[in-house]
């Protein structure tokens, strides 16, 4: 176990946001946990896990500890004449697995290439592109208790997956540290491409398999999110947001292009399982599409804004351009300038639009 004080963490995000954590610890085993909650101060809180650094935003210094996720490996567990499992370390890169697991003969993430990060971030947010989600090939979860001392594991509907959520999300996660994911693999592959303009970008590519759809998969993501090693970016930052169908029907009669989507019943009532609602038809709005009609797309003061080809990305320009700003942006500006597009989005359209990556 590597320990590290007052030690920058603004290279380990891809947002780039400046932060110094107080302790940084490297965790490359079960071991290491288990030193980390025996010694003191070091497993004070408050405590967070970094994976790949894509999909949070630090709002400010970090005062206390942060577990730098390295755990890695993948071995295949089981095979049957339908499936083949594999248990993979945490800390290894979700977009080399989807390589790797295409390599070996195996399809079911392809339509996830490209999405940055980690391997034990993908069930926090249930990461999900192109109409597969993790929840799809998820089978199960280990986690360290930090409390308790010890690993359990969770199956794939013990961690409650839903849209952009999960069981990890809640409080009685907090003292969980993920550090492998178990995916299935099914023999029989089952293409999907239904998701806009997937199906003729397969077709383009003349290459109808898994590895067809991988290709057709990043030259879209490629051609529509910035590369955050060149523009700091956290992906999408805002939720589709999800409304009922009176909502959709108010809305069809100010704005009849709007675009929205109608969800897949079954993930839907899991979206919002918080909420006693359950009955009726609920669809997805396209947020991108809300914030561009606010005329917001290529919206940008000083060194925050939104992405010029997709609007639910927000960009920080630091570092990247001659009209850089002298100063970097501070969490709390890269914030403030997120509530002003959600403050347009509502007196606009009296939506709520929700921030997708975790604030910390
Ligand atoms: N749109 C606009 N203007 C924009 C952006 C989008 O009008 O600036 C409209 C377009 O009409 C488009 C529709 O919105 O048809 C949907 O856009 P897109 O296909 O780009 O997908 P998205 O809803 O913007 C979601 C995920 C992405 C994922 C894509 C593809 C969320 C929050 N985001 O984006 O995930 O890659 O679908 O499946 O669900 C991420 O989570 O970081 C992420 C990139």
């Amino acid at each position: 176990m590597i320990v590290c004080e007052n030690v920058a963490i603004t290279h380990l995000t891809t947002l780039r946001l400046p932060a110094i954590a107080n302790h940084l610890v490297s965790i490359n085993d079960i071991d290491d946990l288990e030193q980390f909650v025996e010694r003191e101060p070091y497993c004070t809180r408050p405590m967070m896990v970094l994976g790949g650094g894509s999909n949070l935003v630090f709002s400010d210094d970090w005062q206390g500890v942060v577990l730098r996720m390295g755990i890695t490996g993948i071995e295949k567990t089981k095979e049957d004449d339908d499936s083949v499992w594999w248990r993979i370390g945490a800390g290894e890169n979700w977009h080399q697995l989807v390589i790797t697991a295409l390599r070996s003969g195996l399809s079911g993430i392809e339509n996830l290439a490209l999405i940055p990060g980690t391997v034990g971030a993908a069930p926090i947010q249930n990461i999900g592109a192109y109409g597969v989600e993790l929840s799809d090939v998820l089978s199960s979860v280990t986690v360290f208790d930090l409390s308790k001392r010890t690993c359990f594991e969770l199956t794939g509907e013990a961690c409650e997956l839903g849209y952009r959520t999960s069981i990890f999300k809640t409080d009685c996660a907090a003292d969980w540290v993920i550090t492998h994911v178990s995916l299935r693999f099914k023999k029989q592959w089952c293409p999907k491409l239904s998701y806009g303009v997937l199906a003729s970008t397969v077709e383009q590519g003349g290459d109808m398999s898994p590895s067809g759809v991988f290709n057709a998969v990043c030259k879209i993501r490629r051609s529509k999110l910035p590369d955050p090693e060149s523009l700091p970016n956290v992906g999408s930052f805002f939720k589709n947001p999800i409304v009922n169908e009176q909502c959709l029907h108010g809305l069809l009669q100010s704005f009849p292009d709007i675009v929205y989507y109608e969800l897949d019943q079954e993930r839907a009532h899991r979206s919002m399982s918080e909420s006693n609602n359950h009955n009726g038809l609920y669809f997805k709005l396209a947020a991108g599409w809300l914030i561009e009609r606010c005329g917001l797309k290529g919206f940008r003061e000083g060194n925050v804004g939104v992405f010029d080809q997709q609007a639910l990305v927000l960009v920080n320009y630091t570092g990247t351009d001659k009209e850089d700003c002298q100063d970097a942006i501070t969490g709390k500006r890269f914030l403030a300038f997120a509530e002003q597009v959600i403050q347009n989005v509502r007196d606009k359209f009296g939506v709520v639009l929700e921030i997708e990556p975790r604030i910390y």
